[in-house]
């Protein structure tokens, strides 16, 4: 890192010392979780200061649109004086909105040289949102939590400057930390505990989503870890002597849950069109069973004859590969012709060294299907 000489100072003294110093503070959550990375001790600490809370939901483009503003309504319902901003810092969207809203409140107070400061969970994107605020990619990474090169102002325009170190609020159990996706759930001792809180919260929001993934029913029972077992059951995880495999279970809800399959809002309403490549996965999950991957015609009848997939509408075309086993199989799902599925399987599958034995091709209920199957070229 070269230059001034790096310190390990706590995080709690840096989140202190940010609402100390600056006149607004951009406190940043995770857009699918935004209940679950607040933190109200702070809120109240700035407000408390008179200092300005710019709530920033960030990973707008992970939630759907009707989902944020019904959030924001809900933080203005509990501090009309709020200011609530939608962004994406991974594609730099929202971030003109954020900038004028800060502008806007130094402005109103009569503020001539302005101080931001950012603080949030782990993981939120604070760093991304330093990044695509200054236009560049140098910013503390969260990563090293703690580590500080002493003050580093960045300059926003002439008269407002933001703290390039970004304040880490303490997660207060490795299960937020799971939950935030800062620790590997692989790694974790039990999965169970943040398995069941993860299940809680989504339920908590909306009483109907974990049903429409697991297809348990679970509408007045409350989460415990039996709701799990009824899950495993359900995935057939099941250990050799007929029992529930409830670690296997509890791991499944985490990663559906981290890579955005449990939401409490429904995928149908999403716009996939920024992660295309990603999103396969609640395709290929109806492959995990299915016993003959090696041929596209018949994934694509098995996929034709799955009604999550019937219902959805797909604003923007997806496209991507899974392994499954030996085989790899490319999928494009949402072309506007068959033509163009096609195209954009093979192309896919020599820009990442596929050898395609075979292509197929299918509708899923409007949603014209391209499956293209073979395997990895050796090099
Ligand atoms: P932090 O400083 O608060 O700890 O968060 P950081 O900016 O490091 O971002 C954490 C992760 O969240 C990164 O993913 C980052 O790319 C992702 N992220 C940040 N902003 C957005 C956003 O607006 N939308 C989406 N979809 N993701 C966002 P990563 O997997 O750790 O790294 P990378 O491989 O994506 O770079």
């Amino acid at each position: 890192m070269g230059g001034k000489k790096i310190k390990r100072v706590p995080t709690k003294k840096i989140v202190d010392k940010i609402v100390e110093d600056c006149d607004v503070v951009l406190l940043v959550l995770d857009a699918r979780n935004p209940e679950g990375t607040r933190n109200k001790r702070l809120e109240k600490m700035i407000r408390e200061r008179d200092k300005k809370i710019i709530y920033v939901l960030n990973k707008a483009d992970l939630v759907p649109i009707d989902m944020l503003k019904e959030y924001r309504e809900r933080i203005k319902g509990e501090n009309p004086d709020s200011t609530v901003v939608f962004v994406s810092a991974k594609h730099k969207k929202g971030t003109r909105i954020l900038r004028d809203a800060i502008k806007r409140h130094l402005h109103s107070r009569g503020i001539e040289e302005g101080k931001v400061g950012i603080v949030g969970y782990p993981n939120v994107g604070k760093s991304s949102i330093i990044n695509s605020l200054t236009g560049r990619r140098s910013a503390t990474s969260g990563l090293v939590a703690g580590l500080t090169k002493g003050e580093q102002w960045v300059r926003l325009t002439k008269n407002i400057k933001l703290l390039d170190t970004p304040g880490i609020i303490e997660p207060k159990d490795e299960e937020e930390l799971v939950m935030l996706g800062a620790i590997r759930y692989e790694k974790i001792k039990d999965p169970v505990t943040p398995a069941v809180k993860i299940l809680r919260s989504i339920h908590a929001l909306n009483r109907d989503a974990i049903k429409r993934l697991y297809k348990v029913d679970v509408r007045d029972a409350p989460i415990e870890e039996d709701i799990l077992r009824k899950i495993g059951e359900k995935l057939n995880y099941l250990e050799k002597g007929g029992e529930v495999d409830i670690i296997r279970t509890a791991k499944t809800v985490i990663k559906d849950y981290l890579e955005g399959r449990l939401n409490y809002y429904s995928l149908e309403l999403k716009d996939y069109g920024q992660e295309r490549e990603d999103n396969i996965d609640f395709i290929v999950k109806h492959l995990q069973d299915f016993p003959f991957v090696e041929d596209p015609h018949g994934i694509v009848k098995h996929l034709e004859g799955v009604e999550e997939l019937k219902r959805l509408k797909v604003k923007r075309p997806l496209l991507g590969s899974r392994e499954i086993g030996d085989i790899v199989v490319v999928i494009s799902f949402g072309e506007k012709s068959y033509d163009s599925g096609r195209k954009k399987v093979e192309e896919y599958a020599r820009r990442n060294n596929i050898d395609l034995y075979d292509v197929a091709k299918g509708k899923c209920g409007r949603n014209r299907i391209v499956v293209g199957v073979g395997e990895g070229k050796r090099r």
